[in-house]
């Protein structure tokens, strides 16, 4: 009797996956008259999603974090995408935004989508050596900033019964080493998304996480991550630069220069599935982008903790530990 209940839950599953891969591929009508606003356009994955929507004709804010950033972009699109200026950690920059949106929205309409894309990286190192103000930063960037751009979007949502996408990504369910603050920062980001779902489940309002692996922006730059590692060991205690050791930091520097082999040059993966969240009839929950995530990472973070703490635990050690 248990295997006939067990066989028939996995038929439906089946099923239910079958009816959703199809059904996920029909995409919802009128995309040029759904308004989609998108934070941090300057580069990326923001600025890729911005040029896509655009042919496809659909009518985009493109919120760019600097007007070198937008005057770049403008270059690229029709007239009908309108550039913007947000900072998203700036309260005022935000209201300005709003403003700009009021005004360039039809009366009927609301806004359809809204892609919290902003963000940025910590320094890779062990907590000691992170900054206050660094972690501070990450965390008004990447937490923050969307919460706060959300609350203040949400009238403008509502009225279209729109989606909201929100950049997770494998550190929402990863917990690396040496990236704490940004691994908090996507957790929180997760727990955002799902907060929201439930809160404005009868409102009609939507949201979506995308979780991409490592593809190739700005926003991991190995060169970058080594003088930003040196300036960090330079600066730290002489007690923490001893327990780490010379040879712990020439390694873990070394260890930048194989970030390239493993990042995505194209970034469709991310913004095809940001558009599936935004325009298809069935959008998912959840979406993990580039195999090495699907794949690799993500089938890993569901074995058990004491094999995920062993197999991502900090390589190389530091020397304190490797000579005890
Ligand atoms: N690339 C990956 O491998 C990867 C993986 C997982 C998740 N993600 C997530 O994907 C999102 C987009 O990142 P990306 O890879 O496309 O990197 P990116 O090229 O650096 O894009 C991030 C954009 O956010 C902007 N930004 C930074 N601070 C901002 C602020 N205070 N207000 C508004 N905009 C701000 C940046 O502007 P500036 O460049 O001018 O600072 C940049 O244009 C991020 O949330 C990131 O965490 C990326």
């Amino acid at each position: 009797m248990c295997c006939l209940i067990l066989a028939l839950f996995v038929v439906l599953y089946v099923v239910y996956k079958v009816y959703e891969f199809h059904k996920g591929k029909t995409s919802i009508e009128n995309k040029n008259n759904r308004y989609v606003l998108i934070t941090g356009c300057d580069s990326g994955f923001g600025n890729a999603l911005a040029r896509l929507l655009d042919k496809q004709g659909v009518p985009v804010f493109a919120a760019c974090l600097t007007e070198k950033g937008g005057t770049e972009l403008k270059k690229h699109t029709s007239s009908r995408l309108r550039v913007l200026q947000l900072d998203v950690t700036d309260q005022k920059s935000i209201r300005n935004a709003v403003e700009f949106v009021k005004r360039h929205l039809p009366k009927s309409s609301g806004l359809w989508g809204l892609v919290n894309n902003a963000g940025l990286q910590v320094l890779h190192a062990p907590l000691e050596f992170q900054s206050h103000e660094a972690i501070e930063k990450c965390l008004k960037v990447n937490l923050l900033g969307s919460i706060d751009v959300t609350r203040s979007f949400l009238p403008f949502l509502r009225k279209a019964k729109g989606r909201m996408i929100y950049l997770s990504s494998d550190s929402a369910f990863i917990e690396w080493p040496c990236r704490a603050p940004y691994v908090i920062s996507k957790f929180g980001i997760e727990a955002l998304a799902e907060c929201l779902r439930r809160e404005l489940y009868l409102v009609g309002v939507t949201s979506h996480t995308i979780q991409p692996g490592p593809f190739k922006t700005r926003i991991v730059d190995p060169n970058e991550m080594k003088s930003a590692l040196q300036k960090a060991f330079d600066e730290v205690d002489e007690e923490v630069q001893q327990f780490y050791g010379q040879q712990w930091f020439q390694k873990i520097k070394e260890s930048f220069e194989g970030i390239p082999k493993i990042q995505y040059e194209d970034l469709s993966p991310v913004t095809n599935a940001i558009c599936h969240a935004l325009f298809s009839v069935m959008p998912k929950r959840r979406y993990r982008c580039g195999k090495i995530c699907e794949y690799y990472f993500y089938p890993i973070s569901l074995l058990p903790e004491w094999f995920n703490t062993w197999y991502w635990a900090m390589n190389p050690q530091p020397e304190a530990v490797t000579h005890n």
